[in-house]
């Protein structure tokens, strides 16, 4: 795909990764895009780069538009791999353009390159670069979701480049929200939104608020938002603003997803009345078999439900490992505003149901006790059980939703 145009001016001149499906462990089943942006102007700026593999791409793009050795400044509003790896490429190209990265990001910088042969200018919230008839104003992001990350707002077309954040894993034949919604779906988009949301962003839910209360309180009007990854927002940017607040304001849906895994069934046994219950208390449940479901999707499909049911034989005593990954995983991801309860079958001692109520009293999760457990197969009596726990559990699940 060639470069497109966003706005005056600025273009996309980013690269389609249809392949991907394993991003650093996280599963991309629609694959994803590496977005950067060429600014033409009196002086030609670019912001961001690409994943290394996709140099070549990028610079096709670029030369598409304008001679690379003509680009004057640089911007990297984020160090991690995927958007610069082909710095060097670029740099090569063009090697007396400046560098404007934050000072962070400069630090990390140093680790991937030889940055004494470029010139880098340190950059901090308020500062400007006025690049001709367009005025670039940085915005520093700490921890959104790296240290070092920033965004840049250009003043005179209300575009900004948002970096990661407003950000979807979706490969896709368009760039914008608008052309995505009609070649697929709205639902389509909001799930890409929401499942970048839980596995990269769940953890800084109050960082985003103060950080798009910053943006509002100096005043800046945003009528495009270009993410790094994925569609960009022309038609709705405040749809997915809105989103984000949902989202860090701890939204999800009456629900309960059941996350569990089985050595030989007794415990896929004892999801059925579970689940039975649930839906028989009106709430909507969603089961979820670790070790045939990527991680990624039982993170979001986690995130989507206010509670959390995690069905866990004993293994030697502790927790299966499948289930203790993925609440490993969870509690690095500082999920809040959920209530959580375990369930599981044993042989001779038990312990895994304990242990995955250790892990949600670590990660600071409302409770529903006691929890149940099963001596190896469920019996008719004990089927009984499940369903007695499932019921009160989606009850519970029903009078903490309330709070929100
Ligand atoms: Fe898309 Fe944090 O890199």
């Amino acid at each position: 795909m060639n470069s497109v145009e966003v706005r005056n001016g600025i273009y996309w001149v980013g690269a389609i990764d249809w392949a991907v499906r394993d991003f650093h462990g996280y599963i991309t089943p629609s694959g994803t895009t590496y977005n950067n942006y060429l600014i033409l102007d009196k002086e030609i700026t670019l912001l961001d780069t690409v994943k290394h593999d996709f140099s070549e791409i990028t610079i096709k793009n670029i030369k598409s538009l304008v001679n690379p050795n003509d680009i004057k400044h640089v911007v990297i509003n984020h160090i991690e791999n995927d958007h610069v790896t082909s710095l060097e490429d670029i740099m090569h190209l063009t090697p007396k353009a400046t560098i404007y990265i934050t000072e962070k990001g400069k630090k990390g910088l140093e680790k991937f390159f030889d940055i004494s042969k470029w010139d880098i200018k340190v950059v901090k919230t308020g500062d400007t670069l006025n690049i001709g008839s367009k005025t670039l104003l940085f915005l520093e992001t700490p921890m959104l979701h790296w240290p070092d990350s920033m965004m840049t707002y250009i003043k005179e077309d209300k575009v900004l480049i948002s970096q990661d954040a407003f950000g979807q894993h979706i490969a896709s034949s368009v760039r914008f929200d608008d052309e995505l919604i009609t070649c697929e779906s709205m639902t389509f988009l909001e799930e890409g939104v929401i499942d970048y949301y839980a596995n990269i962003l769940m953890p800084f839910g109050q960082l985003i608020k103060n950080k798009i209360s910053d943006i509002q309180k100096l005043g800046l009007e945003i009528e495009i938002i270009a993410p790094d990854h994925g569609i960009i927002w022309r038609n709705n940017p405040n749809k997915v603003i809105q989103m984000y607040l949902d989202m860090a304001n701890g939204k999800a849906e009456d629900a309960v997803a059941i996350v569990y895994d089985t050595m030989w069934h007794s415990t896929e046994m004892m999801t059925l009345p579970i689940m039975q219950a649930i839906k028989d208390e009106g709430l909507k449940c969603k089961v979820i078999k670790l070790r045939s479901t990527p991680m990624s999707v039982a993170i979001k499909e986690f995130w989507k439900s206010r509670g959390l049911l995690v069905g866990t034989p004993t293994l030697n005593n502790i927790m299966f490992p499948s289930v203790a990954e993925f609440l490993t995983h969870l509690r690095g991801l500082r999920p809040k505003n959920r209530i959580a309860g375990a369930f599981g079958s044993f042989g001779w001692s038990g312990g895994a149901v304990k242990e995955a109520y250790d892990e949600f009293k670590r990660m600071g999760l409302e409770i529903y006790e006691p929890g149940l457990q099963v001596l190896y197969r469920p019996s008719g009596e004990d089927e009984k059980k499940c369903y007695e726990f499932g019921k009160a559990f989606a009850q519970k699940v029903k009078e903490y939703h309330k709070k929100f």
